[in-house]
């Protein structure tokens, strides 16, 4: 099969790659030249577990990658992964790079070619399009992405779940939903063939099956993250708590860890452009909770800092803080609102010497906060400092040695900011061990 893919970022650049690994002649665009310069040589533009292994192994025939939006002629299907920001000043999605992959590829589609919504969009965007593509013949199919940052290729190649979002006429597909049908239906012909489960439905149900099942995992942090609140009130202890109700299976033990709170490009803007859809359609109500989400987890990062101060006895003022982790989560070079820098910005705003490190986001992170000291390892930024924050649980810095860790030092005070080290290790080695909903 013939594919265009419009926009090479987390989400693109891996179903690109992925769609021709499994045989499928794929052409990538995006505008970005460096990120296409990069992909032609066969290189990652990010950091992604085992992009680069793909990359290297697809056929040559099979991929190419332009900036000319012309270069999608021809294809038969036509996937749309550009991003989708939240609006600055406002919680609404900025659409104007899913308007603008559509306006360029419009004169470029012939009829029975399938157009296929991959980015995470406002629930009625999908009809909207649809209306505008209808002069050309193109069918649209909304088909939502689950992929997870650090593990895009396995959720890409085999997903928990397929779900198309088809045109529909009195709940039943129509006949030009049909045939597009029978063409996506080829295009994942090996991960349907595994068995993975296929739900079919309309454009509005698949719009908001991605931004359900993302305010329901940003809801199961929250919901933790706000147990911690109780544990630190009581003297409770959070992990215990987690592991102790995760046991039950109807609540499970993923998406329980308490911390920092989530971050990244998409559980922070996607509930907040979620609550502002639902205030347009007049059902603020029913996602109210999620302000509440929203602010459980905002209040994590300011807890943090107050957390950096008790152990200062009261002002960081002038005092070294080394930041381990800058980006949002472990196996990521992303830092978009990552709670980490977040953290780390604000201490130095409040007077503090911070240094952060990371094992992959530094040049993003430093491009992003130009005015934070950086450094490549752990010991270096943790040389003479008087706190040491562990915001992002890399395994290596989970499998840091208190003992060698507590030589470079000047003050032996440990934040563990996503609960992943052992108090009981870390106090006998002499460190204060302080972590969030932790006594
Ligand atoms: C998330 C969803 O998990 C994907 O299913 C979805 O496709 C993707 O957004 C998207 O919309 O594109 P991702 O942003 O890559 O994926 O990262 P997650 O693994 O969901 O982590 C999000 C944040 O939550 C991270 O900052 C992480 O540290 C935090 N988190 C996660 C916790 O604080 N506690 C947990 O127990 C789990």
């Amino acid at each position: 099969m013939r594919i265009s893919v419009i926009g090479c970022g987390y989400l693109g650049a891996v179903h690109a790659v992925s769609m021709a690994s499994l045989g499928h002649e794929v052409v990538g665009v995006d505008v970005d030249e460096a990120k296409i310069a990069a992909l032609c040589e066969r290189r990652a533009p990010f950091y992604e577990p085992g992009l680069p292994e793909l990359l290297g192994s697809v056929d040559d025939d099979l991929l190419t990658w332009t900036t000319d939006l012309a270069q999608v002629a021809g294809a038969r299907v036509h996937f749309v992964c550009v991003g989708t920001p939240q609006m600055h000043g406002e919680f609404r999605a900025d659409l104007r790079y899913v308007e603008a992959a559509l306006a360029g590829i419009t004169e470029h589609l012939a009829p029975g070619d399938v157009v296929v919504g991959k980015s995470t969009v406002p629930v009625g965007t999908a009809e909207r399009i649809a209306e505008d593509l209808s002069s050309t013949g193109a069918t649209l199919v909304w088909n939502p992405e689950f992929l997870r940052e650090g593990f895009a290729v396995q959720d890409t190649l085999h997903p928990d779940r397929i779900v198309y979002g088809l045109p529909t006429n009195d709940g039943v597909a129509t006949p030009a939903g049909q045939a597009a049908r029978v063409l996506l239906d080829e295009v994942y012909a090996a991960p349907l063939a595994e068995g993975i489960p296929l739900i079919v439905t309309d454009y509005a149900t698949a719009q908001l099956v991605k931004v359900a099942a993302n305010s329901f995992l940003a809801t199961k942090i929250s919901f933790i993250n706000a147990m911690a609140e109780l544990c630190e009130a009581t003297g409770a202890d959070v992990t215990a708590l987690a592991d102790a109700i995760g046991h039950d299976v109807r609540i499970g033990r993923r998406f329980l860890n308490a911390g920092l709170g989530f971050g990244g490009g998409c559980l922070p803007k996607d509930i907040r452009a979620f609550m502002a859809r639902a205030g347009e359609l007049g059902v603020f109500d029913a996602l109210r909770f999620l302000q509440e989400v929203d602010a459980v987890n905002m209040r994590r990062r300011v807890r943090m800092v107050d957390l950096a101060r008790e152990v200062c006895h009261g002002s960081i003022v002038g005092r070294r803080v080394a930041v381990l982790g800058a980006a949002f989560k472990p196996s990521s070079d992303d830092v978009r609102d990552s709670p980490a820098l977040s953290v780390a910005a604000q201490m130095q705003l409040q007077g503090a010497r911070v240094t952060v490190t990371d094992p992959q986001a530094v040049a993003n992170a430093r491009a992003a906060w130009p005015d934070l000291s950086f450094a490549d390892t752990p010991e270096e930024a943790a040389r003479d400092a008087d706190v040491i924050l562990l915001a992002t649980e890399w395994p290596e810095y989970r499998d840091l040695d208190p003992h060698a860790l507590g030589e470079i030092v000047a003050q032996r005070h440990i934040l563990d900011g996503r609960n992943v080290l052992d108090p009981a290790t870390w106090r006998a080695a002499g460190w204060t061990y302080r972590a969030l909903g932790r006594p």
